[in-house]
């Protein structure tokens, strides 16, 4: 009887020692992947999603800064993006990343202009080599969703691996994000 009590203790530490084994596996995973959060934002929506990503996983926070300007009126700015767009134009970045090579997770933020990412984000994925990166894509709107965002990501980053299921919120919402990075597998 002695023995079959030792027998069942010892068979049920085993089993809780694996299930906390397994727990600090994922967590060791989530500790280990090097997160690099990168977002262009105009008006400031995008970069507040992008800090509340940081604020709930860590990692480094990048805003992508280019060369030009846009008008002041806001008509005349959506006529240039549009322009700009439609012209495939590539404006020269004038923040650096150091060392893209450590980073094993990139999220990656644009506001979603006429349809589409930004001019500023398409430079970016042209500019970095991004293969063998999880590259997980947040994306603000004016109350067009996601439209095709992800997809012109995916195909303007031809080696890369994007998370097709990425975030896409109005304006600045952040709401449910949390709910979203949980269900992530970093
Ligand atoms: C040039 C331009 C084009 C836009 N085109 C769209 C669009 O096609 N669909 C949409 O839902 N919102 C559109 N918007 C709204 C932005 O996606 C939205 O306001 C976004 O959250 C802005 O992000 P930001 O504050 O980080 O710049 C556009 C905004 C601008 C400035």
């Amino acid at each position: 009887m002695k023995k079959l009590l030792i027998l069942v203790c010892g068979l049920l530490a085993g089993g809780f020692s694996s299930a906390f084994a397994q727990v600090s596996e994922g967590e060791k995973a989530m500790e280990n992947s090097k997160i690099l959060i990168a977002y262009y934002s105009y008006s400031g929506n995008t970069k507040e999603v992008a800090e509340a990503i940081q604020s709930y996983i860590g990692g480094d926070l990048f805003e992508i800064k280019t060369e030009g300007e846009y008008p002041a009126d806001y008509h005349e700015m959506t006529i240039q993006a549009r322009k700009e767009i439609k012209d495939g134009y590539r404006p020269k970045l004038v923040s650096k990343i150091d060392n893209i090579s450590q980073y094993d997770v990139v999220f990656l933020g644009s506001p979603n202009w006429w349809g589409t990412i930004t001019p500023q984000i398409s430079s970016f994925l042209e500019s970095y080599n991004l293969s063998g990166k999880k590259v997980i894509p947040f994306i603000t709107h004016g109350g067009g969703g996601v439209q095709n965002t992800i997809s012109d990501m995916t195909k303007q980053c031809k080696d890369c691996n994007i998370f097709q299921d990425g975030w896409n919120g109005y304006g600045n919402r952040t709401s449910g994000i949390k709910e979203w990075l949980d269900g992530l597998a970093l």
